[in-house]
């Protein structure tokens, strides 16, 4: 049920995202993300032919090396029943095997603690977002290191 993204999958996620969020923010950092060529990876979870959730991995400015996770969404008809677990989990496992240092997350901790993220982890790495939901996970390359956190431009507002 979890796949990665089809070109014909993008009308219908941008919708998705615009009815996750309430808005067409995140569809055109999503844009913008693919524009620039930071992009990594996209899944899709959909037991049909149409998307119920998504998820993005998109490279960090900096640390090397590292994913930034956003956005995930999940369409408000199908939350909780596991759907973006299941995304989160299938994005962590293919950053890893491809060799990627860590991912970093802004987001709830009650959420992404159970994938294994946390506050502590992204503490050694200076940035402009809120440490109260700024968080990490170490894919075996983060230990020991620090400084300066960027998210691609997009993410970072322009
Ligand atoms: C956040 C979101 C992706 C979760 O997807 P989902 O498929 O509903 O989540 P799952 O079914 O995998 O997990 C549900 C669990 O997450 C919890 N949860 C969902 N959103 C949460 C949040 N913002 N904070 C804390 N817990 C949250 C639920 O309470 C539930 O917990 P339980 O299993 O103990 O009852 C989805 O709610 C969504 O698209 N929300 C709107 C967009 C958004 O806020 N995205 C996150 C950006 S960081």
């Amino acid at each position: 049920m979890i796949r990665t993204l089809r070109v014909a999958d993008r009308a219908p996620v941008a919708a998705l995202l615009g009815a996750a969020f309430a808005g067409t923010e995140e569809a055109g950092i999503v844009a913008a993300l693919r524009l620039a060529g930071d992009m990594v990876l996209e899944l899709v979870a959909a037991p049909e032919e149409a998307p119920l959730g998504y998820i993005a991995f998109s490279r960090m400015a900096a640390p090397a090396g590292t994913l930034g996770l956003a956005p995930l969404a999940v369409h408000p008809a199908c939350q909780r029943q596991g759907i973006g677990a299941a995304l989160v989990r299938e994005g962590l496992d293919r950053a890893s095997a491809r060799g990627w240092n860590g991912v970093f997350v802004l987001g709830e901790p009650a959420y992404y603690a159970r994938f294994g993220f946390s506050l502590a982890a992204a503490a050694p790495f200076g940035s402009r977002w809120p440490a109260s939901h700024l968080m990490a996970l170490d894919l075996g390359g983060l230990e020991g290191k620090g400084g300066p956190l960027r998210y691609a431009p997009a993410l970072e507002g322009g």
